[in-house]
Parts: structure tokens; sequence; C-alpha cells
């Protein structure tokens, strides 16, 4: 499901910088909410359009997801979209503290190898960023179809700060502050389970 290498994808990244903010003007945000690995874009452009008077800054290694993203941005003109083409490990680091709103992670990599856990974007460090980025109040909202990796993440958020406020291994998908994801649509369509967990700042 991860799409062909596009050739177009990095200079056309490069030919639209207006979709992408530095580190230091993330940083002079007074909030805004965050999706990391944003595939190929529709979550992040229909959250922009739902949250209209917030940022919602998009998160995306991989180049041709990354271009593909920014071609939905720039084609449908939402302003308030934005997209960070970088690894989630590298970025968050460098954000400011206390800054989120919300923080999406749809569908991420399962890595199922024991040994590749520690990439996991629930793993312990990930969710110490987490909840070092967040304001008080201010949620992960998690969404997978892998019940081990969902497993696996809802144990971490236990030995964590979060307060873990809904486990859902049936996810009808009709939450407000929701979207339909590419892969969430495949996955539907073949009748699977959605899992969804919602962690809280307190
Ligand atoms: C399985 S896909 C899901 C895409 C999309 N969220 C969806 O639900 O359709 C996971 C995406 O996360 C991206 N990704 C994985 N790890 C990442 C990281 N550490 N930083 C940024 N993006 C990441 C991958 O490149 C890929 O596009």
């Amino acid at each position: 499901m991860r799409p062909r290498f596009k050739a177009w994808a990095e200079p056309y990244l490069k030919a639209h910088s207006e979709i992408t903010l530095s580190v230091e003007q993330i940083n002079s945000l007074p909030n805004y909410y965050l999706e990391i690995g944003a595939g190929k874009g529709n979550f992040l452009c229909n959250m922009a359009l739902k949250l209209s008077d917030k940022i919602i800054i998009g998160l995306e290694k991989n180049v041709t997801c990354a271009g593909i993203t920014a071609k939905k941005i720039v084609e449908q003109q939402i302003a308030n979209a934005k997209l960070i083409h970088q690894d989630a490990g590298v970025l968050l680091p460098l954000l400011k503290g206390e800054s989120v709103l919300a923080i999406f992670l749809n569908f991420s990599d399962p890595w199922p190898k024991k040994r590749h856990h520690k990439n996991r974007l629930t793993s312990e460090k990930y969710l110490v960023q987490y909840h070092r980025l967040l304001k008080s109040g201010g949620r992960v909202y998690m969404k997978t179809d892998n019940v081990d990796f969902f497993n696996y993440s809802l144990e971490l958020a236990s030995f964590s700060k979060f307060n873990i406020l809904s486990v859902d291994r049936n996810y009808d998908g009709l939450d407000q502050n929701d979207e339909m994801t590419e892969y969430e649509q495949n996955f539907r369509l073949e009748g699977l389970p959605i899992y969804r967990l919602i962690l809280e700042k307190v």
C-alpha cells in the first residue's frame, strides 16, 4: 500500500516551501495539532478543514508520501495545514514543550519484530516526548488495525504519565475528533476491526 517512489515529489516539496514551517516558526506558534506519519494526507487535509482556526502540522518521513500530501494541501489551498518532511525521532526533541493540543497517530508502522519495537511511535521514548510537547489536557489519539501493536501501546501507556481515557477494540469511526485515513479506508472495506486508544495529559 506504500506508494512507489515518485521522482517529482522532492522538487515539488522544494517548490512549495509555503506549506512547511521551520523549527523556529513551529516554536513560535501559541498552539497547534500534530499528526505523526501523515501518509498521503487525507486525514491532515480533512482535519485542517474541520479545525479551521488552528494549525495542524503533518509529519511524514517518506518523500513520496510527503509529496502526495503536499500536492493535496496546495491544490485544495488549505492554509492551516502544514507539512514537515522529517523523521519524528529527529524533529520532536527540537520542539518547544507544552505547545501541542493533540497528537494523532494513525495506523503507524507496527514494527512486528521485537528488536524493532523501539521504532514504534508508542515506544517509551515517544510517549515521553508526547507528554512533554502536549499542553495540560492535551491528548494522544491512536488508531491501528494491529492488535499486538495496540496491546503494546496500551501497556506502555499504563506505565507512562498519561491518563488512559479510552480503549476501544471495535472503533466505529464516528468521533468528531477524527477523520478517515487511506489505510483505514482499506481496512474498513475488508471488515477488519479498528482499535483506538486515547491518552490525556493531566
Ligand atoms: C502505515 S502508514 C499510515 C499512513 C496514514 N497515517 C494512514 O493511516 O493512511 C505510516 C506512515 O507513517 C510514516 N512514518 C513512520 N514512522 C515515521 C516517523 N518516525 N516520522 C515520520 N513519519 C513516519 C511512514 O512513512 C508512513 O507514511
